[in-house]
């Protein structure tokens, strides 16, 4: 087997908030001056922390995190359009939402996949979208119930990571950040065991290594996501191939939120 672990020490954890369809600009101001409020420039220096709103509340979010002079938080979007202008009604393109400020863009997450049409095709080209740009993707995988319990996880997740991620150089790869989602894990309080989100995340870290050799494959970040809260996030930390959470319902609680970027080991 490959020896893609060895950039574990030098992966900085990465903990984002997806709000979904959750919080009008209104109260997400609210939201991320409470969590401002909450964290240190000591939980900064251990863990990115990022906050996904919706569209309508990015450049409100913006505005509050460019008016605090040590808020270490990243603004992130959670879709982006794979053209950057044209008669596309409806959609957002990656140029304006780095024009906003965005850092980071959710690629191809899986109520997406489920309800609304994304596609490992339309995955890559957004990835290219939002590396164009100049902005880091976070590329969604996981696997259904089903296809967990045919025992076809580490086959669905590689399948999903090479025909969304093929056609990229090891260059850009090593730009993008992913996030293991277990689709029976998400919004139904049943987290996946930190050992079997452990193994499944080293699955994909050796299907990035098939993609862009071991060296750049042990520096990318893959997060663990679905029904992380700050009892559970200490133990999905302390395994060695989870790099950081995708937090969506927890988010939601700038207290709640602010403990499981503040997490403790078990
Ligand atoms: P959840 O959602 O934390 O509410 O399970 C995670 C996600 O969908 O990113």
């Amino acid at each position: 087997m490959a020896d893609v672990s060895a950039g574990q020490n030098t992966r900085k954890p990465i903990i984002a908030g997806n709000w979904k369809m959750h919080l009008t600009h209104v109260e997400a101001i609210r939201a991320v001056e409470e969590l401002l409020d909450r964290l240190r420039p000591a939980d900064y220096g251990r863990s990115e922390v990022v906050v996904c709103p919706p569209f309508t509340a990015l450049r409100s979010v913006q505005m509050v995190l460019a008016s605090h002079e040590d808020a270490g938080v990243a603004l992130g979007a959670q879709d982006v359009h794979w053209e950057s202008a044209g008669a596309w009604t409806g959609e957002v393109s990656a140029p304006m939402l780095a024009r906003l400020g965005v850092v980071y863009v959710i690629v191809g997450h899986s109520e997406r996949r489920q309800h609304l049409g994304e596609t490992d095709e339309t995955v890559s080209r957004k990835v290219a979208a939002v590396l164009a740009a100049g902005m880091t993707p976070i590329v969604c995988v996981g696997e259904a119930l089903e296809e967990r319990e045919s025992g076809r996880t580490e086959e669905r997740v590689s399948e999903q990571v090479h025909r969304g991620l093929g056609s990229f150089s090891p260059a850009e790869l090593s730009r993008c950040v992913l996030a293991y989602e277990p689709i029976w894990a998400i919004g139904t309080g049943r987290n996946a065991s930190p050992e079997d989100a452990d193994a499944t995340i080293g699955s994909i870290r050796q299907a990035l290594a098939r993609l862009a050799g071991d060296e750049t494959a042990g520096t990318m970040r893959i997060q663990y996501g679905g029904s992380v809260k700050s009892g559970n996030i200490g133990a999905l930390m302390a395994m060695p191939e989870i790099d950081g959470a995708l937090v969506g319902g927890a988010s939601l609680d700038p207290v709640e939120f602010a403990r499981i970027v503040r997490y403790q080991a078990p």
